[in-house]
């Protein structure tokens, strides 16, 4: 199991300095609003790849919003064990952060992708079902990138192509002429990653699926994930190569229509992942926010089981304030369930007396502005 050993703060957030040394696989962190719970665990977010759980700005996450600021963690994997270290680059602005694994430098982030990943379910994430597409797409490509990660490198050169042809659509908007050879070869990138990419979501949808009609997610209520993604919709029916054709045929045709727009309007940056509940076969729109939490953690669940078969090692979980939304019952599921689990869980909430099931089996810090003390549960 992929475990974090030990987590080192340095000018993060609320915390001038600090360090935990975590020894269970399953981890309490209790304590009063505004105590530093979330940003331990946003803390131990920033260890993967990405913006971590709260999306902030680099620069942001500093004590006092003045960088520099540090966060280290060591991992346990069975073989040895391994460094990651990141904080506010040296080069390229207050916005850019550095990795290193054992002391050395990073080069990529993907790099990292192969050593450690980090899925996460925070308060915010309660309007995941009532919003936009955006959200459920990027929680979905963090379920994927566990299972595939060099999917980061296929997202951001895919976003890279298309902000290149909007950039070109936009000149001939302007009445300036771009070479339609040069919005064809950036079209043929966006395709050619577009299709990667809906392949690596498609796989894994698939999969999840299957593992959560499989029972999973224990006791708890089964998701039902669909993908709603055209160009996934493509690899049903043809070979991946045709499906990139179809792609590119697509955006050559509609450059008129984009330009206007000022965006490139279809393609795998719309996809969205709808969620069912699959005890009542209703949407989760219309279910309740315990019911809706729910089918999250079940996804999650199902995820990590799917990933430490899939490479050897799960995810840790980040769970902040999940407790707190269920029942009794839904609770003492998701503790047998996170128990069962080949994967290090971290649970936050305000009343420690939530966690008290959890006695000789969690380990439990109590938080304060500042520092975490580790204490048994009561
Ligand atoms: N850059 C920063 N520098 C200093 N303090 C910060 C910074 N960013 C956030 N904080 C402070 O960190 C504190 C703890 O925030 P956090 O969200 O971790 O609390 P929490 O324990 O999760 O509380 P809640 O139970 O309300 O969710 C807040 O009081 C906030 O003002
Ligand atoms: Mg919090």
């Amino acid at each position: 199991m992929l475990r974090l050993t030990r987590l080192r703060l340095t000018r993060y957030r609320s915390y001038p300095e600090a360090e935990l040394r975590f020894t269970a696989p399953l981890v309490v962190l209790a304590g009063p609003n505004g105590a530093g719970k979330t940003n331990l665990l946003e803390a131990i977010s920033l260890l993967v790849p990405g913006r971590g759980l709260r999306g902030a700005r680099i620069s942001e996450v500093a004590t006092g919003g003045a960088p520099p600021w540090a966060v280290s963690g060591r991992f346990d994997d069975g073989l040895g064990g391994f460094e990651v270290g990141t904080g506010t680059a040296e080069e390229g602005g207050p916005d850019r952060r550095a990795f290193r694994l054992d002391g050395e430098k990073l080069r990529a982030q993907s790099e990292l992708a192969e050593r450690v990943a980090a899925v996460w379910i925070t308060p915010q994430m309660d309007r995941l079902f009532q919003e936009s597409a955006g959200g459920r797409r990027r929680f979905l490509d963090r379920l994927a990138m566990a299972l595939e990660p060099h999917l980061a490198r296929e997202v951001s050169a895919y976003e890279t192509a298309m902000a290149g042809r909007n950039r070109l659509l936009a000149q001939t908007r302007e009445g300036r002429r771009a070479e339609p050879a040069w919005i064809a070869g950036l079209e043929d990138a966006m395709a050619r990653h577009g299709i990667a990419i809906a392949a690596s979501r498609r796989a894994l949808v698939g999969r999840l699926n299957a593992t959560l009609e499989a029972g999973a997610a224990g006791d708890f209520p089964r998701a039902v994930l669909a993908l709603q993604d055209p160009a996934a919709e493509l690899l049903d029916t043809m070979p991946a190569l045709a499906a990139e054709d179809a792609l590119r045929a697509g955006w050559a045709g509609s450059r008129g229509r984009d330009a206007a727009a000022g965006a490139t309007l279809a393609g795998p940056h719309r996809a969205d992942l709808l969620f069912t509940h699959g005890g009542k076969g209703i949407a989760a729109g219309l279910c309740s926010t315990g019911e809706q939490k729910a089918l999250l953690i079940s996804t999650v669940l199902a995820h990590a089981g799917l990933i430490a078969a899939a490479r050897g090692f799960a995810p840790l979980l980040l769970l902040d304030e999940v407790a707190a939304h269920l029942d009794a019952e839904r609770r003492s599921a998701l503790f047998a369930a996170l128990a069962a689990l080949p994967a290090q869980s971290f649970l936050t909430g305000t009343d420690p007396e939530v966690f008290s099931p959890l006695a000789g089996k969690a380990e439990h810090w109590t938080v304060s502005p500042g520092q975490a003390c580790r204490n048994p549960l009561p």
